[in-house]
């Protein structure tokens, strides 16, 4: 009997060519904006960049093994939403966002899907288990949500939503394929933002969708296509080459996460703190039912926008900066960007891969400052 490997041990070499003696653990980047085509067109080989190429192809596949599903990846996060809901959804039909998720993808739908009829319903996410999906053609929910880390039960969802024949798409990118896998809970879709933990060093913009449904795949395979919405080869073999420490890079960051969060919730100058991975978080239990991590975003709330700002700036390891999921810990004052209906003082904080005694020395030397 063979033990197959765990997704972790599978993520470092998904995707990656059969072993052949001289040639590489894996190919460079193809660049090429065509291929030679000669006679007919052949249905079976590469024929122009923006229909498919080889870069794309080895981490289309390797990703598709990791997602349990087939997969279309996207120049950004935001580009994978977009095929989802542009792709998916007709004039009159209806699509659920969140109000506290993402807030550009909502934009995006009021701005560019709104005008052609297509109906937009929000909802938060802590209300999402009790909502019944009727009337709901297309949800694109995210959990744990971002910034304020709620979760709905994806099980759930799904089983409703498919009762009155809707689509249910999740957005995984707090926490991966390697933190949950949204297919086998029962979402049609998975979407990610791999700009964030995913590619890992704030150096590339990319996204990706994965469905076991064909039909939904076409679609959203077509809209690459005849939108233009591509992702370089250069990211895309970079995002390959990040899938290899995906496991050990989490590992860190997600332990990190746990240990600052325990000391956040007793510290003095912190009013309250969200990490769905403390006991006493409401979103605890969906987290532990679902989820094989808990995440590396911790949202904590300091007295105000001066002690947030004044926080920040005193960290010394910590990049203020509007991303996340990065080896280096990252964080902001969530508020300053006026999207989020959230507190001043709310600081959303991406833990990184620094040992462990290091980034607690300058959290809680931080802390100290205000
Ligand atoms: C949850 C979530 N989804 C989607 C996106 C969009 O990703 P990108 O910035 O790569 O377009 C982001 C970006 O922050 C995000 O946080």
């Amino acid at each position: 009997m063979t033990n197959k490997p765990t997704l972790a041990t599978q993520a470092i070499n998904a995707g990656d060519l059969p072993a052949k003696n001289g040639n590489p653990f894996r190919e460079g980047p193809q660049f090429a904006s065509t291929f030679h085509l000669a006679g007919e067109v052949d249905p079976a080989v590469y024929q122009y960049g923006r229909f498919n190429q080889p870069t794309w192809h080895n981490l289309e596949t390797g990703l598709a093994q990791l997602e349990g599903g087939d997969t279309i990846i996207f120049p950004s996060g935001l580009s994978a939403a977009a095929a989802v809901l542009t792709s998916l959804v007709e004039p009159g039909q209806t699509i659920l966002l969140p109000n506290d998720g993402y807030t550009p993808v909502r934009v995006y739908a009021e701005k560019f899907l709104q005008k052609f009829g297509v109906h937009i319903q929000t909802i938060a996410t802590k209300d999402i288990d009790l909502f019944s999906f009727e009337g709901i053609d297309l949800a694109l929910l995210e959990t744990p949500s971002n910034p304020m880390l709620d979760t709905f039960d994806i099980a759930l969802a799904a089983k409703k939503i498919h009762e009155h024949g809707g689509i249910l798409a999740v957005d995984n990118t707090t926490l991966t394929f390697l933190g949950q896998q949204v297919l086998t809970l029962g979402a049609d879709i998975t979407m990610s933002a791999d700009t964030k933990a995913v590619n890992g060093h704030s150096d590339v913009l990319f996204g990706h969708v994965s469905s076991q449904n064909n039909e939904l795949v076409e679609k959203m395979r077509e809209w690459r296509k005849f939108s233009g919405n591509i992702p370089g080869p250069m990211e895309t073999w970079l995002v390959h080459r990040s899938l290899a420490t995906l496991d050990v890079r989490l590992e860190r960051m997600c332990s990190n996460a746990m240990t600052l969060a325990q000391l956040l919730l007793t510290h003095p100058k912190v009013s309250s703190v969200r990490y769905p991975g403390l006991a006493s978080d409401p979103s605890h239990e969906v987290a532990k039912r679902q989820q094989s991590l808990y995440g590396f975003i911790i949202s904590f709330e300091l007295a105000n926008a001066e002690a947030a700002t004044t926080f920040l700036e005193a960290c010394q390891l910590v990049h203020v900066a509007t991303s996340f999921g990065g080896v280096h810990s990252m964080g902001e004052r969530r508020a300053r960007w006026g999207s989020d209906d959230i507190p001043e003082g709310i600081v959303r904080f991406s833990v990184g891969c620094e040992r462990e005694s290091d980034i607690v020395h300058d959290v809680l030397t931080a802390l100290d400052t205000i």
